[in-house]
C-alpha cells in the first residue's frame, strides 16, 4: 500500500548536513501550519514555537550548549560529539524550530506530535530535518534566562525539542528496527 503520507513516513531520515539555501516564506508558513494543526490533549496546545533563521542566534545557542556540556566530566557528557570542533548541535541548518512547553501532563507528548507533523510536512516539501533534544543543555545553565528571553519562550515554558530544517546534503539508510518492538495479540 502506498500514498504520499506513507511514502513521507518511510522516506524521512535524520539529516545532519545541509546546503546553505534558506527556506522560502511559503515553506516556513507551511511548516508552521503543520505544527499548528497537530492534535493536543484537551486541545490545550501547551507549547510555543519559535522559528529562527538568524545564524548568529543559532550559533549562540550552540555555544551555550557547548559551554554547559564541557563543564560536565568527560564520561558524563550528553554527547561526545562536542569533542569535534566541527560539530554544531544544529548542523548549520538554515532554519531551526524551537519548541518550548509548559509542565502540564501531556505537554511533552503534544510537542512530540507537533514536531513529527513538521518533520513529515518538511519531507513532503523535499526538505530534510533532524529532531534535536541536545540543545536542552543550553537552557540548563547560566544562559538559560537570557536565551529563553531571546527566543521569546512564554513565562514558565521550558525548552523541549528543536528541529533543524533545510535542504539535505547527506543520505542515510533507514534505521534498523529493534527486535521485540511490537507485540500483536490476535
Ligand atoms: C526526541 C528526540 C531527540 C533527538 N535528539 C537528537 C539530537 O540532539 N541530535 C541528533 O543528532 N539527533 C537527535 N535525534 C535523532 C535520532 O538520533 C534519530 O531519530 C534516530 O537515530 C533514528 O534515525 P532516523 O531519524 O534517521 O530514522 C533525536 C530524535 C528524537 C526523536
Amino acid at each position: 500500500m502506498s500514498n504520499l503520507v506513507l511514502s513521507c513516513i518511510a522516506k524521512r531520515r535524520s539529516h545532519r548536513k545541509y546546503l546553505n539555501t534558506p527556506l522560502t516564506e511559503e515553506q516556513i508558513a507551511t511548516l508552521i501550519a503543520a505544527a499548528e494543526q497537530a492534535p493536543s490533549a484537551v486541545n490545550r496546545q501547551p507549547w510555543h514555537l519559535t522559528v529562527v533563521e538568524d545564524a548568529a542566534i543559532i550559533q549562540d545557542v550552540h555555544d551555550a550548549c557547548k559551554r554547559e556540556v564541557m563543564k560536565q566530566p568527560e564520561n558524563q557528557r550528553s554527547s561526545a560529539r562536542y569533542q569535534n570542533p566541527e560539530f554544531q548541535v544544529f548542523y548549520h541548518a538554515p532554519c531551526v524550530f524551537f519548541f518550548s512547553c509548559d509542565d502540564s501532563r501531556y505537554a511533552q507528548t503534544d510537542v512530540g506530535i507537533a514536531v513529527q507533523n513538521v518533520c513529515l510536512a518538511a519531507q513532503s516539501l523535499g526538505l530534510g530535518t533532524v529532531i534535536l533534544g541536545l540543545p536542552r543543555d543550553a537552557f540548563a545553565g547560566e544562559d538559560k534566562q537570557r536565551l529563553e528571553k531571546q527566543l521569546c519562550f512564554p513565562e514558565g515554558y521550558q525548552f523541549m525539542l528543536a528541529i533543524s530544517i533545510g535542504h539535505p546534503d547527506d543520505t542515510k539508510p533507514p534505521h534498523t528496527v529493534r527486535e521485540g518492538l511490537v507485540t500483536r495479540i490476535p
